[in-house]
């Protein structure tokens, strides 16, 4: 009864939060196996910010539940934001799910599921349905654990949780509740760990991560807590990518942008949610900035990095989204040059202030004015990329590529997922790779074995 395997939908805050669970998990004695066939106990993970993604962990429940009517002993949970968004009305469609989890609760996954196993394994009826779902005071610091028997290259580290922004379309402030900060000495003290172990980069998460603590801490020499954590971040020896997500424009001040001048671990990439390209959807969104703002943070940060790699966040076709708005988010789309982009269809969600407005953009709009922006995204991270075909970069490798045939895969501190024919003995490490040949999503090249100094600092100007 103890192999577990834990399926994850959504963001990266969700990767982490398993992979937390998956390590509290392995403290307790349980086995983590890769595939559910395997697993005596199958927890999903799971996303609410569209519908969509919903109805896939609802799908893969109901066929979990199957296996469960011929072994009873099977157990199925259910965590995360769908969880605490539907709550224990999920039961009354999955009658069979053992536990349902929130996400202030995912640290009581090993009590819950031994007690779960305790009482299946007695003599008892069925024991009931685990429902947690009530706000924990401080559960903010409760994900912190990382496995350390395996080497993490690139790990994500949780600083925040929660939103307390109110756009218009979004549940997360429902399923995640209000910003809470962990403290910045227990951050440092799980990336010295991280460290200890041989990470070399590190993704420092939150839903508006540049707000980290804006509320509990100081400013210190009108530097925001932010700031503060990224610089105490930056002098932790063997780390030597910092990367984050996700900011939002509101909050993102000199103080933030100066830092890509000063911290040459900080690197050329930026995740920058600009939803959308007019300012009166921008507005009907409830997101508290006009293009030109946006536009204007990401010229000063070309100013400071030239160099700087950027992707966002668009929905197409929030409802009242006119041909005459998506024109304007397609231009500004075009003219900022994004080197990556997570496009959306909008999808309505419960309890949202945008809610009752409906649905009135049809499904073929959004797809038309989805496939628009691909095809421009396609174009642009192709360009980009093909520049740096002949250019020699610092890619740090990660893990064998998927394809195997001894490539393994790596990153470039822009972000751009490199292979490479090479060896294990890469792994972790930071090499010099010379670009001979791009994709839209992919770079291919050659190790450059000698007469290249370590990853270059950036030699930059601080003027903002
Ligand atoms: N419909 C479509 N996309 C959404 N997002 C958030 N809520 C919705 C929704 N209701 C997108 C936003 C956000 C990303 C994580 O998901 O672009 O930045
Ligand atoms: Fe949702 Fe807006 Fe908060 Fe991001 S900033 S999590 S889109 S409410």
């Amino acid at each position: 009864m103890n192999r577990v395997y834990i399926k994850t939908y959504g963001c990266q805050m969700n990767e982490r939060d398993s992979e937390a669970v998956a390590a509290m998990l392995r403290g307790k004695g349980y086995s983590i196996v890769d595939n559910e066939q395997e697993a005596d106990v199958v927890l999903l993970n799971t996303c609410s910010v569209r519908d969509q993604a919903e109805q896939k962990a609802i799908g893969k429940a109901g066929h979990l539940a199957k296996r469960k009517r011929k072994d009873p002993n099977f157990i199925i949970g259910v965590m995360g934001c769908m969880a605490q968004n539907r709550g224990s009305e999920l039961l009354d469609r999955l009658p069979d799910l053992d536990l349902i989890i929130g996400t202030q609760k995912f640290h009581r996954v090993p009590d819950h599921l031994s007690n779960l196993i305790a009482t299946m394994q007695g003599q008892g009826p069925r024991p009931h349905s685990i429902v947690d779902l009530e706000e924990e005071a401080d559960s903010q610091n409760t994900i912190k654990s990382h496995t350390s028997d395996t080497l993490q290259v690139t790990a994500f580290v949780s600083i925040m949780q929660g939103c307390n922004m109110k756009c218009s379309y979004c549940i997360v402030p429902k399923t995640r509740g209000a910003e809470r900060a962990r403290p910045m000495g227990e951050i440092i003290t799980e990336i010295k760990e991280l460290a200890a172990n041989g990470t070399r980069e590190v993704t420092l998460l939150g839903q508006i991560v540049n707000q980290y603590g804006i509320r509990e801490f100081p400013f210190v020499d009108q530097k925001s807590p932010f700031v503060q954590l990224l610089e105490k971040v930056h002098e932790i020896e063997g780390i030597d990518r910092i990367r984050f997500t996700s900011p939002h424009p509101v909050g993102f001040k000199d103080d933030l942008i100066e830092c890509y001048g000063r911290l040459p671990k900080l690197v050329e990439y930026l995740h920058f949610p600009m939803q959308s390209g007019s300012n009166r959807i921008l507005k009907a969104m409830r997101r508290p900035y006009s293009i030109e703002k946006f536009r204007e943070i990401i010229g000063k940060l070309r100013t400071v990095r030239p160099d700087m790699y950027i992707s966002t966040d668009i929905i197409v076709g929030f409802p009242g989204e006119t041909e005459a708005d998506f024109e304007l988010t397609r231009r500004h789309f075009e003219e900022i040059g994004f080197d990556m982009a997570y496009l959306f269809k909008y999808s309505v969600r419960p309890d949202t202030t945008a809610e009752p407005l409906g649905d009135p953009v049809t499904k073929e709009q959004k797809e038309e004015r989805n496939q628009i922006l691909l095809d421009i995204l396609a174009k642009q991270s192709l360009a980009r990329n093909e520049t740096l075909i002949g250019t020699v970069e610092h890619v740090l490798f990660e893990g064998p590529a998927k394809k195997g045939d001894n490539m393994f895969l790596g990153r470039t501190p822009g972000n751009r997922v490199v292979l490479v024919k090479a060896s294990r003995r890469l792994i972790g490490q930071i090499v010099p790779v010379r670009f001979n040949r791009a994709t839209a999503s992919t770079l291919f090249g050659e190790l450059v074995l000698e007469g290249v100094e370590a990853e270059p600092k950036q030699s930059v100007s601080t003027t903002v």
